[in-house]
């Protein structure tokens, strides 16, 4: 390394260290997180409804709206993003058919950060469910007990 390469790499890992050594000390990184790797996350949505309605699902983050998307009976709806490496990725979403309007949080980093990368959920119209690969069954989950 020549010594114009040195002098700009030396500060970079010194400012690397301290901001390593200030997250460490602040309790921001769990073991969970691994620095310097964002994990991409899948959700995928499918429209399982008795009645075979029609379903609009509009999903949000602190940061990001992901607009109303009409999914068909049998249809499916897909989204990816990366989970904050600090915690707290929520994407909450709001489920409407004719008559009906449920929310449910579809991705709480802190409920299912290790549970799920590709989280397949069927939408019934009592309750959403999530596919659990390893022992291929569906877990049920409870919509949010107060509507839109
Ligand atoms: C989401 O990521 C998967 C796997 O990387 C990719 O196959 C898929 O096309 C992506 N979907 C969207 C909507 O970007
Ligand atoms: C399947 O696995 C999930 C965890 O991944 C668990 O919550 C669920 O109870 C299991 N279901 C059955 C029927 O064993």
């Amino acid at each position: 390394m020549d010594l114009c390469a040195r002098s700009i790499f030396m500060p970079w890992l010194l400012l690397l260290l301290m901001v390593q050594l200030l997250l460490s000390c602040s309790g921001a990184i769990t073991p969970k997180i691994h620095v310097g790797i964002t994990q991409k996350i899948q959700v995928t949505i499918q429209n399982y409804l008795e009645g075979h309605q029609d379903l609009t699902v509009h999903c949000k983050s602190k940061n990001d709206d992901l607009g109303a998307k009409l999914v068909k009976y049998m249809d499916t709806y897909e989204f990816n993003f990366s989970l904050n490496l600090f915690g707290g990725t929520l994407f909450f979403c709001s489920f409407q058919w004719p008559g009906v309007c449920h929310r449910f949080d579809i991705y709480d980093q802190e409920r299912d950060q290790g549970n799920c990368k590709q989280c397949i959920y069927k939408i019934h119209e009592n309750e959403p469910s999530r596919y659990a690969p390893n022992n291929n069954t569906y877990i049920r989950f409870p919509w949010k007990p107060d509507g839109c």
